[in-house]
């Protein structure tokens, strides 16, 4: 169908689990609370903190600085928004090359170098055009969510 069912209860803090909606990775990313704290300090080095490029529309209800419903859990599609690489889990500060060693982590686009935060944000100066996707989506309990 159009809509998947995602069992979020065994997702622990600072953990990423991935689904597939119509043939796309979407990311669950329940973050800690230090991670959802560098939302707001990376901000002046995002391309778009408030998501307003509008390549991929982001839902109304994820116009905030966590681009989610909840700020704990970030929902987002897993495709680099320049040519649809899989960009890679940087959770430690500073842990990838090629990146200053106070980049606060995030996800990094192997392809041609793009870093996001987060929240799929990216930063200034790369070549993606906008920030990550964020599906639609909705939570059926405090533990299912539904997207799509
Ligand atoms: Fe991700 Fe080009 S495909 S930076």
């Amino acid at each position: 169908g159009a809509s998947v069912e995602v069992d979020i209860s065994r997702l622990q803090p600072g953990e990423k689990m991935v689904v597939e909606w119509r043939g796309r990775p979407v990311w669950v990313l329940y973050r800690t609370p230090e991670m959802i704290a560098s939302l707001e300090v990376v901000e002046p080095r995002l391309a778009d903190p408030q998501s307003e490029r509008r390549v991929f529309p982001t839902p109304e209800y994820a116009l905030n600085r966590h681009r989610s419903i909840k700020p704990q859990y970030l929902v987002a599609v897993g495709v680099c928004t320049h040519f649809g690489c899989s960009p890679t889990s940087r959770f430690t500060p500073g842990d990838q090359p090629g990146l200053p060693n106070d980049w606060p982590g995030g996800f990094f686009c192997p392809c041609h170098g793009s870093a996001f935060d987060l929240s799929g944000r990216v930063f200034a100066n790369m070549p993606a055009p906008d920030n990550l996707e964020i599906p639609p989506h909705q939570y059926l309990t405090d533990t299912m969510l539904l997207v799509g």
